[in-house]
């Protein structure tokens, strides 16, 4: 996800101000006629105007039904962006990197020609900024203003994550946890009441059936009504891509998937139940991550130490430190926002870092720093992950999930602790990162909530990639074998949220014949890492802001 730009934001709520005042009713405001809302299907492009927006890049909008099952639901404005194919013109790829909550459009006018690296040249790539999302009205929100909500967060669980130390006993730890997660559910309470009381009904919007709905339409305004539909999507987009390939099997043309959510768990199952199939290589990965250090050795790896071992060393002081860190947090008076390195905040870094192995490097450094007593850079680091500007995300988790009873806080907490000492010790990380809980909450029912079957014959076989080892999103094989022959999947080797967690030129020279020629890599086709994780001189790259997303394209 992108860090939001507070002066994008503060643009945003004062363009959905000035959009909602004359709608209110339709008396005149201050003598000026209300225009005629825009029909559906209009469509309007202008030169992208901002000093990072790409040369050549143009930024738009599409109007839709807001309910493509009711008529006189009104209309949606989609937020658009297009960088221009260069020549021999194929069509439009619609591009989403995922959240949910992230915005496309953005992305596309500013890096779009990173996209390019992947897909060639001869087509247009389309941003869209989802329902609810970026500068697609309406946009969900909840609280008054990003800093509202900010400081809503700010300090409690659903920032600083959960807290208490691995060397305490299993009842110590679910005492502790039933306590933090009676408050975690307060503060979950209060957002969906404020969303209710804010929003209403037009938080029924938002869900990824609609989102589909938007991308047929949106293609079929642009190249045609016949023409087949082309889509990019990871993490999060490739639950859109899949509910997209089964919900339009016979509009399919090219469509990638990276970094594969199951949409059977996605659509089927209460959020609190998926972490035993979603995170079943966070270990591996984390494994992978003290092995390569250990084997890269101190002047490539800063947590390595040459007395070490084995890589357990290594996992040993890690661990220390954060048990330390419970009973001992770490005063940050030096960092931009001096705070305080807490248990939960630093392992819901580590979390993060596993994500993306191209920040390895620069994550051993930050931690090896903050063991050795100064933790200004790592919470730095922490703080500049982006909050997203308000309750986006669970207004499209929440309007796929399938109702379900509301747990109890100590089901929650033993589901949790299940995770925890049966799957991995990173549960309580991703809670926090990924913040998908209280649907049980959720105020509204969409208009429509697609759930399968998920197994259509598709009119063009999909690509599907992965990495060996997604510690977040690892069901390539999964959704592979659902669609059978009308998929394919290629992976690359080694650990990462997503192919391009680590830069391949094979997989990039495989999506590329893919668009432009159609060709798909011969079934079982596995890309090699193409360089250590760890090289020999640690080239502190500012992968930062890539940590969540992949590049900056797919989260
Ligand atoms: C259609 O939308 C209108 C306007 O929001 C609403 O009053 C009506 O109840 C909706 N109809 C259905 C069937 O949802
Ligand atoms: C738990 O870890 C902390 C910090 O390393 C240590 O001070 C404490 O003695 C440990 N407690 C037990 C019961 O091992
Ligand atoms: C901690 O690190 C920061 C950033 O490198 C530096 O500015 C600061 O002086 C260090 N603090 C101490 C006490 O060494
Ligand atoms: C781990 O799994 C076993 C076997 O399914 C189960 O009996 C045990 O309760 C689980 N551990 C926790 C802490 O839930
Ligand atoms: C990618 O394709 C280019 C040009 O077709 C080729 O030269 C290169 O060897 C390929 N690289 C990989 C890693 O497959």
């Amino acid at each position: 996800m992108m860090p939001p730009n507070l002066t994008n934001l503060y643009l945003l709520i004062m363009l959905l101000w000035i959009q909602v005042l004359p709608c209110a009713g339709n008396a005149p405001v201050h003598g000026i006629r209300q225009t005629q809302s825009e029909p559906v299907g209009t469509i309007v492009w202008n030169p992208c105007n901002e000093p990072d927006d790409l040369p050549g890049t143009d930024c738009g909008y599409i109007i839709v039904p807001k309910d493509y099952l009711n008529a006189s639901a009104g209309t949606a404005k989609i937020a658009l962006g297009r960088l221009k194919a260069e020549s021999d013109r194929l069509g439009s790829i619609l591009f989403n990197p995922g959240g949910p909550g992230a915005t496309a459009k953005s992305v596309i006018t500013k890096k779009g020609d990173r996209l390019q690296l992947r897909v060639g040249k001869r087509y247009d790539i389309i941003g869209f900024d989802p329902r609810g999302i970026g500068e697609t009205i309406p946009a969900v929100r909840c609280f008054d203003d990003s800093f509202t909500y900010k400081d809503f967060q700010r300090n409690t669980i659903l920032e600083r994550s959960y807290e208490f130390a691995s060397n305490q006993t299993r009842e110590d730890i679910r005492k502790l946890l039933i306590h933090q997660e009676s408050e975690v559910d307060a503060l979950l309470r209060t957002q969906y009441a404020r969303c209710a009381k804010k929003m209403a009904d037009e938080l029924r919007y938002m869900g990824t059936s609609t989102v589909v709905r938007d991308i047929d339409f949106i293609s079929k305004t642009l190249e045609g009504e016949d023409a087949l539909i082309n889509f990019y999507g990871g993490s999060y987009g490739s639950v859109i891509g899949q509910y997209l390939v089964n919900m339009f099997p016979d509009r399919i043309g090219r469509v990638l998937i990276d970094a594969i959510s199951d949409a059977t768990l996605w659509s089927g199952t209460p959020p609190f139940r998926w972490y035993r199939q979603k995170l079943i290589y966070s270990e591996a990965v984390y494994n992978t991550f003290i092995t390569e250090c250990y084997q890269a050795g101190p002047h490539a790896c800063a947590l390595a130490r040459d007395t070490d071992n084995c890589p357990a060393d290594i996992d040993s002081r890690l661990e220390g430190f954060h048990d330390s860190l419970y009973y001992n947090p770490l005063a940050v008076p030096d960092a931009i926002e001096p705070g305080v390195l807490t248990v939960g905040r630093s392992r819901l870094y580590l979390t993060v870092a596993l994500e993306s192995p191209s920040s390895w490097p620069e994550t051993a450094q930050l931690f090896n720093e903050a063991m050795t007593g100064n933790a200004t850079n790592l919470l730095n680091t922490i703080h500049e992950r982006s909050v997203p500007p308000d309750l986006a995300r669970i207004a499209v988790t929440c309007n796929d999930v399938k109702p379900f009873p509301p747990p109890s806080t100590a089901e929650l907490v033993d589901e949790y602790l299940y995770d925890y000492f049966n799957v991995t010790r990173f549960i309580f990380g991703i809670l926090t990162t990924e913040p998908d809980a209280g649907c049980q909450y959720w105020p509204v029912t969409p208009p429509e909530r697609f759930q399968g079957p998920w197994n259509h014959v598709l009119r063009n076989p999909i690509l599907i990639l992965t990495s060996a080892a997604d510690p977040l999103t690892p069901a390539g094989k999964q959704v592979h074998e659902m669609l059978g022959s009308s998929s394919r999947l290629l992976i690359r080797s080694g650990p990462g949220h997503g192919s391009f967690s680590v830069p391949s030129l094979c997989v990039a020279n495989f999506t590329t014949s893919f668009f432009e020629r159609g060709i798909l890599p011969p079934e079982g086709t596995v890309c090699p890492l193409e360089g250590p994780l760890f090289p020999e001189v640690a080239k502190v790259r500012d992968s930062r802001v890539d940590a969540r997303s992949g590049h900056g394209l797919s989260s």
